[in-house]
């Protein structure tokens, strides 16, 4: 172990980097499930998106940029439409949205998950129909509830007593009988990181089923007449690769079915078994494809129905990272390459945890590639990190780029397009990047990028 006035702790952290990471044959490899799917290297070595090279992209648009392959997009949500021809599939917004994946979402065939008011604002002002909007959060306020209601969105997914009787209220001011689900807990551990499991007790959304507050939940809505109790609702977690975690949560969600029918002869005729599945961030992930992922969740419904002797009911589904997640890469500039004592070299982009913050508040993993030429250099363990005041700012714990990555080279991250711009921060005043939709070598500015003047217009003191 290497001598580290820190401690052992400290010291322990060598720049090997985690042992699943192999030195790369060909450092200038694209591994196919990391990248958006129209990504190629092209004839000069850059890397391609869309049929267009990236250095043309960062001319154009600057970095840190975020490009959106727009084939690649689309082309998962017709895997996700065919995988689950007989269910809807509902984007989950909260991953990105803005109008332009509204509209491509909604040309797809997908229904569309929202969680506020800005989403619902989001998804109104690009035409999304409302009828096939769902509408979620756990603390939605009486403005937001007014405003879906007025709009007619599809269905609302109840999360809290409170929430019921706010709902119940609004509903009867107005002469309306909205479509409802119940968000059960259904105590499931997913294996994820705690901040994006769900499911578990001890925690913030929906009813507990052990503790019956799920059921009671439901007799409330049903004896509530201007509320149309369609079904139940279980979202285990974000990230997730193992089938058991949905297999435990369908058969405890379905025996809540089963109890509700024998108590009131009532059979709810939906249920939505959430999103949550996983994508590639490494070569590490091996994420099902979308028909595998159907086949095992209906089985795994037809299985517990026939046990509970229930009618199947119509599934949803809320995929919003296996969706627009690998569809997207983040394009940055590297600034400076800072080789710290023999310990690690440390290679500085132009964005960062404001661009990305799952490293920071996941620990979450990705992988990285020099984009703006290719290279005979050999691999060498770099971390690549933001330009931001925090020794966290990390983008990429560990990956192998060439040794002889300089300043003004051009570094892309894939698997970018989840829960990244949507959680962008100006931290630091640094500015959010824009998105770029790319396709069949054409680019199209779908969100611009901030300046310092829409920075300093907020500030109004
Ligand atoms: C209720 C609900 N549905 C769907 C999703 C989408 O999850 P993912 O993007 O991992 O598919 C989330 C994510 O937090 C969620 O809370």
């Amino acid at each position: 172990m290497r001598a580290h006035e820190a401690g052992a702790l400290h010291g322990d952290i060598g720049n090997r980097g985690p042992a699943w990471l192999r030195t790369p044959a060909d450092v200038n490899a694209l591994v196919p499930q990391l990248w958006p799917r129209t990504a190629t290297r092209a004839a000069d070595g850059a890397l391609a998106v869309g049929r267009l090279g990236v250095r043309e992209i960062a001319a154009e648009f600057g970095t840190p940029v975020y490009v959106l392959d727009e084939d690649d997009l689309r082309s998962r949500c017709r895997d996700f439409r065919a995988a689950f021809a007989d269910a809807d599939v509902y984007y989950a917004g909260k991953a990105f949205l803005c109008r332009a994946v509204v509209r491509m979402i909604a040309e797809e065939g997908l229904y569309l998950d929202v969680c506020t008011g800005g989403e619902l604002a989001t998804a109104l002002s690009a035409g999304m129909p409302p009828e096939r909007i769902g509408f979620h959060g756990n603390n939605k306020s009486v403005a937001e509830l007014t405003r879906a209601l007025d709009a007619g969105v599809g269905r609302i997914v109840l999360d809290s007593f409170t929430e019921i009787d706010r709902l119940t209220a609004l509903a009867r001011e107005r002469g309306v009988r909205p479509g409802v689900l119940i968000r059960v807990t259904v105590g499931v551990e997913a294996h994820t990181h705690e901040f994006i499991a769900t499911a578990h007790e001890d925690q913030k959304f929906g009813f507990s089923l052990a503790g019956g507050a799920a059921a009671a939940a439901a007799f409330k809505v049903l004896d509530e007449d201007v509320l149309d109790l369609r079904g139940l609702h279980s979202h285990i977690g974000s990230q997730i690769f193992d089938a058991n975690g949905f297999e435990v949560s369908a058969r405890r969600v379905l025996a809540l079915q089963a109890q509700i029918r024998d108590a009131r002869g009532v059979e709810l005729p939906e249920l939505d078994l959430g999103g949550g599945f996983g994508i590639a961030y490494t070569t590490q992930d091996d994420p099902s494809a979308p028909q595998e992922l159907a086949k095992r969740l209906r089985k795994i419904v037809d299985g517990e129905c026939a046990a509970e002797r229930l009618a199947v009911p119509h599934l949803s589904i809320e995929p919003g990272r296996a969706i627009v997640g690998p569809a997207v890469l983040t394009l940055y500039e590297v600034g400076t390459v800072k080789d710290v004592d023999g310990i690690r070299t440390y290679v500085s982009v132009d964005g960062g945890m404001s661009d990305n913050i799952r490293t920071a508040l996941y620990d979450a993993s990705y992988s990285a590639t020099l984009a703006s030429r290719a290279s005979t250099a050999q691999p060498l363990l770099a971390r690549v990190v933001g330009k931001h005041c925090e020794s966290g700012d990390i983008v990429v714990k560990d990956e192998f780029l060439p040794a002889d990555v300089q300043p003004g080279d051009l570094v892309a991250v894939p698997g970018t397009g989840a829960y990244c711009r949507s959680m962008a921060s100006n931290y630091n005043h640094v500015p959010r990047p824009p998105v770029v939709a790319v396709r069949d070598g054409r680019a199209r500015l779908i969100v611009r990028r901030e300046t310092e003047e829409d920075l300093l217009a907020l500030d109004v003191g």
